[in-house]
């Protein structure tokens, strides 16, 4: 027996310095170590020694055993740090190396406008209220005292979804979504995309428009027009002249469209080199927004009592106030994604 061990101590000792990996390293110690490994063996067989020589016996086995766990513990260090040199060597980082620029986006331009216009309201006590893209014909048009029948449907274009339900062709739904739910005071600024069958250099079938919509009692006409003569000077500047026209919309009364001074040729109508301007036709005016008195009807719809309360409703359209503003001709150009077009902004 001591032969054996003496033998196994001088094979194992030997086979783990030839060992050049971890997986040579794991075999040798099942060889030796595992369950089935020699010096296991050896020490299983150790009933069949007499009993005086036992605990001699016993305690080579033992030292051989520590003996061959430390040599295997010492040379798994050494090919660790051998596999770590080797890989911090060969995978090096440069660091130092230029990275890759990812080019930067930017807000586009009409949305640029609508932040812009939302925060003059919001700054004037308005808070942003939103609505569905596809609206039922109760809110698009009926309670907006706009009926079945009525003319001012044509005056719309619309886009028809189902027998009910249609693409909204203005925001002025939202005035019944928020009056439906809510009470008085309100003072709702709500932009969003709308749709009409139209297309043309200054037409697009799907643009926005900012509603607009104040209700407490005691509103005025007056109230309407410093309202939005003050967001029309904090837009286009404090210089900018405001016209005030009489008009018709189904859900207010009176209604006025709201122009402003022509910022293309200051309000001459005409161009330098004299002809008429392309952008007021010679009237020294372009049209700007819609507005008016919400219709006492139009609160008999959302349950408002109208002997009570007034207000006054407007809607402005995002891509004309960006029209005007740059001096834009062709409202295509804010759909069509060229970066040349997106990067002046
Ligand atoms: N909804 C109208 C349109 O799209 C604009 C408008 C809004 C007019 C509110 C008056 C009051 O033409």
């Amino acid at each position: 027996m001591r032969a054996d061990l003496e033998r196994i101590r001088h094979d194992a000792l030997a086979d783990l310095d030839r060992c050049a990996d971890e997986a040579a390293l794991e075999e040798a110690r099942l060889r030796y170590l595992g369950r089935k490994g020699e010096l296991t063996a050896v020490l299983r067989g150790m009933r069949e020694v007499p009993e005086a020589e036992r605990p001699a016996m016993g305690e080579l086995a033992n030292t051989i055993k520590v003996e061959v766990e430390e040599r295997l513990a010492a040379i798994r260090r050494r090919l660790e740090e051998e596999r770590l040199a080797k890989s911090l060597a060969e995978e090096r980082l440069d660091v130092t190396l230029p990275g890759i620029r990812l080019p930067r986006g930017r807000v586009h331009p009409l949305m640029q406008v609508q932040e812009e216009v939302t925060g003059i309201f919001v700054a004037m006590g308005f808070e942003v209220a939103e609505g569905p893209d596809i609206e039922d014909d109760y809110h698009n048009f009926e309670a907006l005292n706009i009926p079945r029948d009525h003319p001012a449907r044509d005056m719309q274009d619309t886009f028809f979804v189902s027998e009910d339900r249609v693409l909204r062709t203005h925001t002025s739904p939202v005035q019944i979504r928020v009056m439906e739910s809510r009470q008085p005071p309100l003072r709702v600024i709500a932009p969003g995309a709308v749709y009409r069958q139209d297309d043309d250099v200054t037409h697009s079938p799907t643009f926005h428009q900012i509603e607009g919509f104040w209700v407490d009692e005691r509103i005025t006409f007056g109230d309407l027009k410093g309202v939005l003569s003050e967001f029309l000077r904090r837009f286009f500047g404090p210089g900018t002249r405001v016209r005030f026209r009489p008009s018709f919309f189904p859900f207010t009364e009176p209604s006025a469209e709201v122009d402003i001074g022509c910022v293309l040729c200051g309000g001459s109508g005409k161009q330098a080199d004299g002809a008429a301007c392309r952008m007021c036709k010679q009237s020294g005016w372009v049209e700007i927004l819609g507005s008016g008195m919400i219709d006492p009807n139009v609160f008999g719809f959302v349950g408002y009592d109208a002997e009570r309360f007034s207000g006054f409703a407007f809607g402005v359209g995002v891509e004309r106030l960006a029209m005007l503003r740059y001096g834009i001709g062709d409202i295509r150009l804010f759909y069509e994604n060229d970066l040349r077009f997106l990067r002046q902004f």
